[in-house]
């Protein structure tokens, strides 16, 4: 299916402009969208313009691989697809098609997806995580977790940063409601404590995610979770050291640094920058991914230099999806695997052992004034506030004093600054 064949797409910020064209407005609200005055959303992206490269030059690319694995499987390239509601907005073949078209990559599946457990199962062309929310009624948790087990999904991906939704102003002014055909349909005939019920009113998406969610949640769910799945446990929504390591401690394999892509708390710290803290405390003990404005491959190096296994990429997926179905979706991470290992090679780094964390930190803070977000995924909404305040990282802030010479004699610049 090609939807706008006649449109060239060559990066991911031109698949953002097909799927705007293609959706009808609120639902374009819906996925663009982030919480409040969007100023989270927004950093999540400064972040990435604040961070410069230090290649280096002479070293043999030749032989250049972006094959990594992620609790302990193969994957083509350290992006994965992150967790995301309701792929059937954008297609119709909603996260089946997503699912066949990230192949080699693993692709984690919503709990408020609009596919079955089981149809994205039989159609997917990499490994599958199931991502949980703490819902009231455990017995719902618990037939989704043992519907995936049953599929071979690989992982349970526990998203915690949401005891109850964000508001996005968009779908407040849009009174933005499900159109009848898209469902979340592994929650429906799920039981007293499942969606029927709400569905079946069709609410809008904040009032039906408030009716299931438990906002009394607390870390005993993690304990409760392990108990009752062998399935490796990764945590999604962490943005400090202290809560990945407790994390760590209840037995998690993996911690997703995510602030919901700026749609959760509005002025939460941009996940990149959260990047350090959490590795810090928990980098020797367990993967640490991170999420929330990747939109090109020197994003991903960027992020892995910073010390990431790999990263997840939320609404680009989205807009392949909508622009051009399961053909958009295998482009938009084709394009980014070509930009990663561009950049790899551009930066003399052949493998992604020879990016993480590397001991000659390939990762600059680039000092000068704050500059505008820079227009790839940029916020559609026009609140005007910037994130210029925010601190950066720790270990950046050290390497940009170690690594900027003349420049570095004073202070860092604010998180958010943009290179000359
Ligand atoms: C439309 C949409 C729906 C989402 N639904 C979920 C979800 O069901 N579960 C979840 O853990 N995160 C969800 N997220 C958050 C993503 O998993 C991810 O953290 C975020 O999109 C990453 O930021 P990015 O979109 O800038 O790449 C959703 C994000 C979007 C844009």
């Amino acid at each position: 299916m090609d939807k706008l064949a006649e449109s060239v797409a060559v990066n991911v910020a031109d698949y953002r402009r097909l799927a705007r064209r293609a959706l009808p407005g609120d639902v374009w609200d819906f996925i663009a969208g982030g919480s409040g005055d969007q100023l989270t959303m927004r950093a999540n992206r400064r972040a990435f313009a604040g961070v410069g490269l230090r290649p280096r030059v002479l070293v043999d690319v030749s032989g250049r691989t972006t094959e990594t694995t992620m609790l302990g499987a193969q994957v083509a390239a350290p992006i994965a697809i992150a967790p995301m509601a309701y792929h059937c907005l954008a297609d119709p073949e909603g996260e089946v098609a997503t699912a066949r078209a990230a192949a080699g990559l693993v692709t984690v599946v919503s709990s408020f997806a609009s596919r079955t457990i089981e149809d994205v199962a039989a159609a997917a062309a990499g490994p599958l995580w199931f991502q949980l929310y703490c819902f009231r009624d455990r017995g719902v948790m618990t037939d989704l977790v043992r519907r995936a087990e049953a599929t071979g999904y690989r992982a349970l991906v526990l998203t915690v940063d949401m005891p109850m939704m964000g508001r996005r102003d968009a779908d407040a002014r849009n009174g933005f409601t499900l159109p009848a055909e898209v469902t979340p349909v592994n929650l429906t005939g799920a039981g007293p404590g499942g969606a029927d019920g709400a569905v079946a009113g069709r609410p809008d998406v904040a009032e039906l995610t408030r009716q299931l969610l438990d906002d009394g949640v607390t870390w005993e769910i993690v304990r409760w979770l392990r108990g009752i799945t062998g399935l490796p446990l990764v945590l999604k929504g962490i943005l400090t050291g202290e809560d990945a390591a407790r994390a760590v401690e209840l037995g998690a394999a993996g911690v997703i640094v995510s602030n919901h892509g700026g749609r959760q708390l509005d002025g939460a710290i941009a996940a990149l920058h959260a990047l350090p803290d959490v590795l810090d405390r928990v980098g020797q003990d367990c993967e640490v991914y991170v999420d929330g404005g990747v939109r090109r491959g020197a994003d991903v190096l960027k992020a892995l230099a910073l010390g990431a296994r790999a990263v997840l990429v939320g609404r680009p997926v989205l807009w392949g999806l909508a622009a051009r179905g399961e053909a958009g979706v295998r482009d938009v991470l084709q394009i980014m695997s070509n930009e990663l290992d561009l950049a790899m090679g551009l930066s003399g780094c052949p493998t992604v052992a020879s990016i993480t964390r590397r001991p000659d930190a390939i990762v600059r803070r680039i000092p000068g004034p704050p500059a505008a977000a820079p227009p790839v995924g940029a916020a559609t909404a026009d609140g005007a506030a910037r994130d210029g305040a925010e601190q950066p990282a720790a270990r950046v802030a050290h390497e940009f004093r170690r690594g900027s010479g003349a420049a570095g004699t004073g202070p860092p610049g604010p998180a958010g600054a943009a290179g000359p």
